[in-house]
């Protein structure tokens, strides 16, 4: 037979929320006694209790189970102080409770992803000027383009967690709203002060409808979407990491902590953290869109559907966590090995632009000199040559404009040199950028 009970309630998946219940509920009681609703001497009382809980979850001790964590820590308030415990409920629902709670988590996670964040930055723009000089060929449709600085790469990460970090913090301003106080779904007779709730939880405002409060979890939804977008970021840098580990690139290495070998292959150095870190994207994707569609349709207010938010936020928010943590000790430990990288840059005729370019200089409108390399490539095609093993002679079979200057604009470093606009690969560009995200990083 199932348990009926227990597959209504939320206590095997909510006891991560006990401590900010219980700072909830500590909030809720001060106030209380503020407005004369419960007398100084019943605070004094459900306060001791309910820091003694506190003190004991702390050090390991467990509930014993009951319905929820909600119901659970106020059971066992009753146990230790007695009946003035349920005083404590007074002017609250489980409804209001819950959502004030799972902000106050929320508002706490965002705190500490931003922090992993920052860090990781930091490392990225540390890494970032150590390879300045490391030239690596950047890609389009995964084919060779054109050159461009490791240093380049590595900040263009640096920038989507700046997105992210700023998107968090905006998220966090709506997450920062006070619900307690809105009661089961349609305020309370008591003389409450709701400011005074917030002002002790540290909420900057307090919820302006108490039906949309109690069933609002637009902030969750946010939140996990938030995460989605980090851990977007982070597939993306895990599928380069994966392919330019393989030896066909062999642009980078690793520390041995981040790869494991195969159980029957003994060459094997598989990017394991990598692959699971692009992984678990999938469950996080997965949390949004379950939020997504467990409040989708919900009638006005609370549901009882609403119980099933936990899960999704608590995993996204502890996948990420962990996935950035990861991340971070991972991109400390890479290794550019500049010679290959270097080396790549002569396959794929990614000087082409710059021969185009040179033509254009020259006042040959672009699309002609786009046409006239698109030429010389495919003669170096059935040749079997490269753009540098051209001779003039060949050269100026295509173009007379060509001359012998045209060597210096085959060379990758002279190439990556020249992008000096704003937010290009020149060194010059690139020593900028690392000034600009360092401001954002104090
Ligand atoms: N465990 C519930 C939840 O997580 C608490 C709220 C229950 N409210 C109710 N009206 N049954 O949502």
């Amino acid at each position: 037979m199932r348990n009926f009970q227990q597959f209504i309630g939320s206590f095997s998946f909510d006891s991560k929320l006990s401590e900010v219940d219980i700072l909830g509920s500590i909030a809720h009681t001060k106030m209380l006694a503020e407005t004369n609703i419960i007398s100084r001497d019943d605070e004094y009382k459900i306060i001791d209790g309910l820091n003694s809980i506190l003190k004991d979850l702390q050090s390991g001790w467990i509930l014993p189970e009951e319905e929820d964590i909600h119901y659970a820590i106020e059971k066992e308030l009753i146990r230790r102080i007695g009946e003035i415990g349920g005083k404590m409920h007074t002017a609250r629902s489980r409804n209001d409770q819950v959502v004030t709670d799972l902000r106050m988590y929320v508002k706490k996670e965002i705190s500490e992803i931003v922090n992993i964040i920052n860090t990781f930055q930091k490392v990225l723009v540390k890494k970032a000027e150590d390879n300045v000089d490391v030239i690596m060929p950047g890609f389009t449709h995964l084919q060779p383009a054109q050159p461009i600085l490791a240093a380049h790469y590595l900040l263009a990460y640096a920038w989507m967690l700046d997105r992210d970090k700023q998107r968090l913090l905006d998220c966090y301003k709506r997450v920062n709203v006070l619900p307690l106080g809105s009661a089961a779904l349609a305020g309370t007779s008591f003389p409450i002060d709701r400011n005074i709730t917030a002002k002790l939880l540290g909420f900057e405002n307090v919820s302006e409808n108490s039906l949309d409060a109690v069933s609002d979890r637009d902030f969750a939804i946010e939140f996990v979407f938030c995460v989605s977008m980090i851990a977007l970021h982070l597939t993306r840098f895990c599928e380069e990491i994966i392919l330019w580990m393989n030896p066909e690139f062999a642009y980078i290495t690793l520390d041995d902590k981040f790869t494991s070998g195969s159980s029957i292959m003994p060459q094997k150095r598989n990017p394991d953290c990598a692959e699971v870190i692009r992984g678990k994207s999938g469950r996080i994707f997965g949390d949004l869109i379950a939020l997504l569609s467990i409040v989708k349709s919900l009638p006005l207010a609370y549901n009882r559907d609403l119980q099933e938010d936990k899960p999704p936020v608590f995993d996204a928010s502890s996948s990420i966590k962990m996935s950035l943590e990861v991340f971070v000790e991972m991109i400390d430990s890479l290794k550019f090995i500049k010679e290959n990288t270097l080396k790549s840059t002569d396959k794929g005729f990614i000087a082409a632009t710059e021969i185009a370019d040179y033509l254009a200089r020259q006042r040959v409108p672009f699309r002609t000199a786009h046409g006239i390399v698109k030429d010389i490539v495919f003669y170096c095609q059935e040749n079997n040559k490269t753009l540098n093993e051209l001779s003039l002679e060949e050269y100026n079979r295509f173009s007379s404009m060509f001359k012998q200057d045209i060597f210096n604009y085959l060379d990758a470093k002279h190439i990556t040199n020249m992008k000096t606009s704003y937010g290009g690969t020149s060194k010059e560009s690139i020593v900028l950028q690392i000034k600009n995200i360092k401001r954002t990083l104090k």
